[in-house]
């Protein structure tokens, strides 16, 4: 698929041409890494490695430069793509075309039959999963089809790319206490109908119990001390048996007194106490300082020993 020309230009980022792997996997001994924890082996990037996206990219809308041929290619995560131009960015396809959610840039794209599809660019420095993608993160199980369940919805930023990426098929919960912020998530659900707000209080699942089915996944940001109990909570009640938790952590959340890599091990430990297997841990720098994204299972089932 080949666009003629990014819509404007400036605030872009450098994603991979690999589709995203092997950036933020470095050599053992940088941030992040550990042993494995108990319960199992996990992966776990080594932090700050390869190429990287340069910094600076900020807050920016994020990008293609203007004017040159976009060629747009799937991402390894379903659902998700890459626009390959002056400058890649990681994109997703517009479940609302013509509209932008928080003026990001949109990029349309004609196919050879001539029908249109529009994307739109997913800045990491504006979302934590967008950055877990870039970091390399084997899955985030969030895919087309998926029945999504994010804890720290804010203004719907990361959850309008979630609803592009599981598409009409699909549905993404988005729970955000914040008043302020949940009027916009309201309003950008009212055109993208896979997307169903809840302004309540994560903690308090039974509140909204009503409104969400079971889900296959659980994205959680809700930048809180106890959100290890926040997400098991909120798994006991929706999330399936074998399904899959995707959490953001930042580490002075929780503790800023120690090391970043003593609380993501702090948080894990957590998790396996709430019958969560994290899988694999990657950082988000350097999109995000000090934080890291915990992919994994949800009450699995028990290894087999294998017969003597
Ligand atoms: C780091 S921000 C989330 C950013 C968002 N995920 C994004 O990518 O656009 C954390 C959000 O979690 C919300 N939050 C914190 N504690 C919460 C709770 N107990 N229940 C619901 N929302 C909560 C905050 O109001 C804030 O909007």
């Amino acid at each position: 698929m080949v666009a003629p020309g990014g819509r404007g230009g400036g605030g872009g980022f450098r994603g991979g041409r690999d589709g995203g792997r092997g950036r933020g996997r470095g050599p053992p001994g940088g941030r992040g890494r550990g042993g494995p924890p108990r319960g199992g082996p996990m992966k776990r990037d080594g932090g700050r490695g390869r190429g990287g996206a340069p910094r600076g990219g900020g807050r920016g809308r994020g990008g293609m430069k203007g004017n040159s041929r976009v060629v747009v290619e799937p991402h390894r995560h379903e659902g998700v793509f890459i626009a390959k131009g002056k400058e890649d960015a990681l994109v997703t396809k517009n479940m609302v075309p013509g509209e932008a959610v928080y003026n990001e840039k949109r990029i349309s794209v004609q196919n050879e039959d001539g029908t249109k599809v529009e994307y739109r660019v997913w800045n990491p420095f504006r979302s934590k999963l967008a950055a877990a993608v870039l970091g390399g993160v084997d899955e985030i199980w969030i895919k087309p089809g998926a029945r999504v369940l994010y804890l720290g919805a804010a203004s719907g930023t990361t959850v309008s790319h979630v609803s592009d990426i599981v598409g009409p098929t699909g549905v993404v919960y988005a729970v955000e206490f914040s008043h302020r912020s949940g009027r916009d998530l309201v309003n950008m659900s009212k055109k993208r109908t896979n997307v169903i707000p809840i302004i309540e209080d994560a903690r308090h699942p039974a509140k909204y119990r009503m409104l969400v089915g079971m889900v296959d996944v659980i994205f959680s940001d809700v930048a809180q001390p106890d959100q290890a109990r926040i997400l098991a909570l909120n798994a006991s009640y929706f999330l399936k048996q074998e399904g899959h938790f995707v959490i953001s952590i930042k580490a002075n959340c929780i503790d800023s007194t120690v090391p970043a890599e003593a609380v993501f091990a702090q948080e894990v430990k957590k998790l396996q106490a709430e019958q969560f297997k994290p899988m694999e841990q990657v950082t988000l720098e350097p999109f995000e300082r000090d934080h890291a994204c915990v992919v994994g299972g949800y009450r699995m089932p028990k290894k087999q020993k294998p017969t003597s």
